[in-house]
This record gives structure tokens, C-alpha cells and sequence, in this order.
């Protein structure tokens, strides 16, 4: 398949920049359509790129300070180099499974994939539900082709356990993954026309899976955290790692109301704080496991933040979609940018590469 390239131009010229003009929930709510496929992707896509979709809730990283320290060495030498599933990538930081599916969705994941090879880092597909029941085509999840080197994850929603251990197998050897991240959004689902609203034995399922699945297998939230039982359960199971998805960014209630036009508004508050979901995570997680932190993260601060709290990498979701509703410059020069601020903050605290960051912060009471 050829490679394309979306240089330059943005993908829509009504939706909104990164940081600008982020418009409230219109009145009367706007519905977002399903295409004829059955997928809603593209219309999330653009409530997402059109609205302000983020929870009023902050993340909690306003309460935590990074502690400084003299750095006795030259800031050319700060390495952001982390290592994650056996490759070693630029910065400790992933994109958040987002897309695939649509028109859109494949612009937005070519653009993506080209970007992360170019800076290597590491990046999720979105959920690969209707590839697998061959709803849509799979072209705009195939994105080994244009990023042949950096780490990749599937995705798949945990409730899709059900379908059995060959299904996820499918997900992960279909796009050539490194491993797959299962996102667990009962909130989400709940507040979904069509949603699942049963989860009765999914976590016994899994369990069995995880037994001789031969891939690692990530739990991730959606942005509502995931709670202190199932890191309890993760600890204690065949998971490689979480990534938290904490509540202070993206929020799928909001999206939901605005997609549905009921009145949704109220459970943005629901969820788990980001900082407070990586302390419990931790407190689950033995060192050999992953933990990746998100929901909300959205400086190189942040980022600093998060590590120096016992995360091992970070993922970001809405800013990469912004991004890359633009240009793959657009993506490598905003996160070379988010790097150059957490070697910022790895100067300020003495931090000549990322496993030094950890522990260096304090809680403002
Ligand atoms: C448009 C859009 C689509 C998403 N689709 C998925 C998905 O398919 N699978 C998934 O695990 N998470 C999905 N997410 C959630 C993100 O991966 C991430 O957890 C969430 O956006 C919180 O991170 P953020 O605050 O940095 O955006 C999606 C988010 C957005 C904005």
C-alpha cells in the first residue's frame, strides 16, 4: 500500500485549533451520526475537534510540585530515552488509541503513524471492533507500513473478551502490534444508546485468556480512571500494564451528551482524579509492570510530573487528534516541544535521564 502524506492544510477548516476558540455545548445540542457502516468514529472526531469536550475537573497535577535539585551536568546531556516493550523510544510518551475505521479516521491515522515513526514514540490504534467483524475496511488501522519501528498497541473494549482469545489474537497479528490495550468505560458504555450494559463475568473470561494469550495485554480507562479494585485485580492477574486514564481531560460524558442531546453534563465529575489514580496504580503494580498515566496530560510538566509519581510513560489523547487534524509538522514540532519542556524539568530537578525523576515531587496539602 503506498505511503500518503498530509503535509500540509488542515483536514477541517471549521474546526477549532489546539487551545483556540474551543467553542461550549451548543444549544441546541448537535447530533453526530453514525455513517452507514455502522461507525460513529468520524462524528466523534469532529465533536471532539469542534467542542470542548474536556471535564471541568483538573487532573490534580496543580497540586503536585516537582522538587528541585543542583543538576551537576551540562543540560546537553539530559536523555528523555525510555524503553517500552523491548524498544527504546525518544521520550516516554504514547498516543492514546484514538482512530480507525473512517475517511477521516485514516487521514488522521496516517498522519499520526508518520509522525510517531519520525519521532519515535510510541502509538495505539482505536478500537478495532468493527474491523474484526468486518464492518469497515482495515486499511486506516494498517499502520506498520508508515511506522515500522516504534511501538504499537491494538485495541479492543474489555467487553469484547467475550468473543474469545482468537478475536484479540486477530486484533493484535492483523496490524502487526506489539501488544493490546483493552479499554474498560462502564460509565461510557452506560451512557450510550446502544451501549453495553452488562459486564457479568468479563473479568473471569479474561482471566482465562491471559493464561496463554502470547502478546501483553494493557487495561486502560477512558478517562474516568480505572478504580483501586480492578488495579488490585490487574496486580494480581496476567496484565503488563495499565494506563489509568485518569478524569482531568477528555470526558465521554460530555461527548456522549453532545452526540445524544440528553442531558449528560452532570456525570463529568464522575472519575478518578489522574494524579490520584497513578498513586493507587502504583500501590497495585509491582515495578515490572507498566504503568502509563493519562487523561489530562497536556505539558512537558505534566509529563515530569507523572514519572517523577512512579509512571513509566504517558499517553495523551485530544491534543495528538488536534494535531493531526492539521499536519504531521504540526504533531512533530508540538511534541518536540512537550519534550523540551520536560528536559526543562528534568534540569530543575536534577534529572540527567527519566528513571532519576522518580519520587523527586511533593503533594500540596
Ligand atoms: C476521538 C477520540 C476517540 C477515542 N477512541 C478511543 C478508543 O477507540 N479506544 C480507547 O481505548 N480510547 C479511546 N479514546 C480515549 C483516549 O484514548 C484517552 O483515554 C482519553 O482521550 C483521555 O486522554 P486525553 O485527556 O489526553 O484525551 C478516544 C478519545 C478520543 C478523544
Amino acid at each position: 500500500m503506498g505511503k500518503k502524506k498530509y503535509c500540509r492544510g488542515s483536514i477541517g477548516s471549521t474546526f477549532a485549533r489546539c487551545g483556540e476558540d474551543k467553542k461550549e455545548f451548543p444549544s441546541p445540542k448537535i447530533p453526530a451520526t453514525k455513517d452507514k457502516t455502522g461507525n460513529k468514529k468520524d462524528a466523534h472526531i469532529e465533536v471532539c475537534l469542534k467542542y470542548n469536550v474536556e471535564t471541568s475537573v483538573k487532573s490534580g497535577f496543580e497540586t503536585i510540585r516537582l522538587l528541585s535539585d543542583f543538576p551537576d551536568f551540562s543540560f546537553e546531556e539530559i536523555s528523555t530515552e525510555a524503553g517500552f516493550l523491548s524498544k527504546k523510544i525518544a521520550m516516554p510518551l504514547i498516543i492514546s488509541p484514538l482512530t480507525g475505521g473512517g475517511k477521516l479516521s485514516q487521514r488522521i491515522n496516517d498522519i499520526l503513524s508518520e509522525a510517531a515513526e519520525a519521532l519515535n514514540i510510541g502509538m495505539a490504534v482505536g478500537s478495532q471492533k468493527l474491523m474484526l467483524d468486518n464492518a469497515v475496511p482495515a486499511d486506516s488501522f494498517l499502520v506498520r507500513h508508515s511506522a515500522p519501528s516504534i511501538p504499537l498497541l491494538s485495541n479492543l473494549g474489555i467487553i469484547h473478551v467475550r468473543k474469545g482469545k482468537e478475536y484479540l489474537l486477530r486484533a493484535v497479528e492483523s496490524i502487526q502490534a506489539d501488544g493490546i490495550i483493552l479499554y474498560v468505560n462502564p460509565v461510557q458504555e452506560v451512557l450510550q444508546d446502544s451501549g453495553e450494559k452488562d459486564f457479568t463475568g468479563i473479568l473471569a473470561g479474561l482471566e482465562e485468556i491471559l493464561d496463554t494469550f502470547p502478546y501483553p495485554v494493557f487495561l486502560k480507562e477512558v478517562g474516568f480512571g480505572l478504580s483501586e479494585k480492578l488495579l488490585s485485580w490487574a496486580g494480581r492477574n496476567k496484565i503488563r500494564g495499565v494506563d489509568v486514564a485518569g478524569l482531568g481531560g477528555t470526558n465521554w460524558a460530555k461527548i456522549e451528551c453532545l452526540i445524544s442531546g440528553a442531558d449528560y453534563e452532570l456525570y463529568e465529575t464522575l472519575g478518578i482524579k489522574t494524579t490520584e489514580a497513578i498513586i493507587a496504580s502504583r500501590k497495585y503494580l509491582t515495578e515490572d509492570r507498566y504503568l502509563i498515566a493519562s487523561g489530562g496530560i497536556r505539558t512537558g510538566l505534566d509529563i515530569a510530573k507523572a514519572l517523577a509519581m512512579g509512571a513509566d510513560i504517558v499517553s495523551m489523547g485530544l491534543p495528538f487528534l488536534k494535531w493531526a487534524s492539521e499536519s504531521v509538522e504540526r504533531v512533530t514540532s508540538e511534541v518536540r516541544r512537550l519534550q523540551e519542556q520536560l528536559k526543562i524539568a528534568m534540569w530543575f530537578t536534577g534529572s540527567k535521564d527519566v528513571n532519576a525523576l522518580r519520587n523527586k515531587f511533593q503533594r500540596e496539602s
